[in-house]
């Protein structure tokens, strides 16, 4: 088991935008050295510019087993592991009853937000079940030898989520499917990883200010325009990006290593 010093690698899908970009940059404050990939290879450059660590920028399609394949080579060509990732890559799809829905929609986004997670995971369990595991503080765990044992980490994944995982939601049943079913791989991936030092969690967050919420303002069927008020929540405010980045980073770090296959509920106690 390897005791180490070096710059822990954070790789963000999705980091050219909103939450990814917001957890990119609280990576690199942390001291992570980032992979910042995104199907907009304009905005994870933008993203990079933003951080003080080393970074590179990666433009990945993680509906594509081709591109997310490429996306991990290139982490691991240019930092040698991936410590941990954030699966942040989504989409909202449009909003009309089960009915109106085109079938196309579903497809998109159930390839977008579920199969590209499950794709991500994918490619970066199998780099993570190669890597030697990690005890990065030694010192602290050193009278409990046997905790000590199961303490060596070969990464930590946390996969976006939505409150809209945990509950139903009109309009938007293919958005809805696609964030249960982050869930259900969440858990599953857990539990099949645990014992080789992978952990892997979720975060669920409410509404959050981000490029995909103005979106969502534009395309709002009437019957939720209700929802967009932020005085009805309990905060009387809508989250930051970086109010979830700060969650994803926690799953992410050793302050919970006995943390997996769980989701992260951050929606300000709706
Ligand atoms: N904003 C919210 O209110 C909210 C709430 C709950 C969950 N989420 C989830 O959090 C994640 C981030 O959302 P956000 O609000 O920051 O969205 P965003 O639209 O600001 O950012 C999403 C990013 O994903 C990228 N992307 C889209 N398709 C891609 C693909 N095929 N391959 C790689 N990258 C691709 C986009 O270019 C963009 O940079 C999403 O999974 C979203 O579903 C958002």
């Amino acid at each position: 088991m390897a005791t180490s010093t070096r710059k822990p690698v954070a790789l963000v899908t999705g980091g050219g935008s909103g939450i990814g970009r917001a957890t990119a940059v609280r990576f690199a404050e942390l001291g992570y050295s980032c992979v910042v990939a995104d199907i907009d290879e304009q905005s994870a450059k933008e993203t990079l510019g933003m951080l003080q660590t080393p970074g590179i920028a990666v433009q990945v399609d993680v509906t594509m087993a081709t591109s997310v394949e490429a996306m991990v080579t290139a982490a691991v060509q240019h930092f040698g592991r991936i410590d941990c990732a954030f699966n942040g890559a989504g989409f909202e799809g449009s909003y009309a009853k089960i009915v109106d829905h085109p079938e196309e929609v579903f497809d998109r986004v159930m390839a977008l937000n579920a199969k590209g997670v499950w794709l991500c995971l994918k490619y970066e369990i199998a780099q993570m079940l190669q890597q030697e595991p990690v005890v990065s503080d030694p010192a602290r765990w050193a009278d409990k030898p046997d905790l000590c044992r199961f303490r060596g980490v070969r990464g930590s994944i946390v996969n976006a989520s939505s409150i809209l995982g945990l509950s139903g939601f009109q309009y938007n049943s293919p958005y809805c499917a696609s964030k249960w079913a982050v869930l259900g791989i969440t858990e599953t991936a857990a539990v099949e990883y645990a014992k080789d030092g992978i952990r892997v969690n979720a975060v669920c967050p409410g509404l959050t200010a981000t490029p995909m919420l103005d979106r969502f303002k534009e395309k709002c069927p009437p019957a939720l325009r209700e929802l967009l008020d932020p005085e009805s929540y309990p905060f009387g405010r809508l989250a930051a990006p970086e109010e979830i980045a700060e969650a994803v980073c926690w799953l992410c770090s050793d302050a919970c290593p006995f943390t997996t296959g769980e989701h992260l509920k951050i929606t300000g106690g709706v």
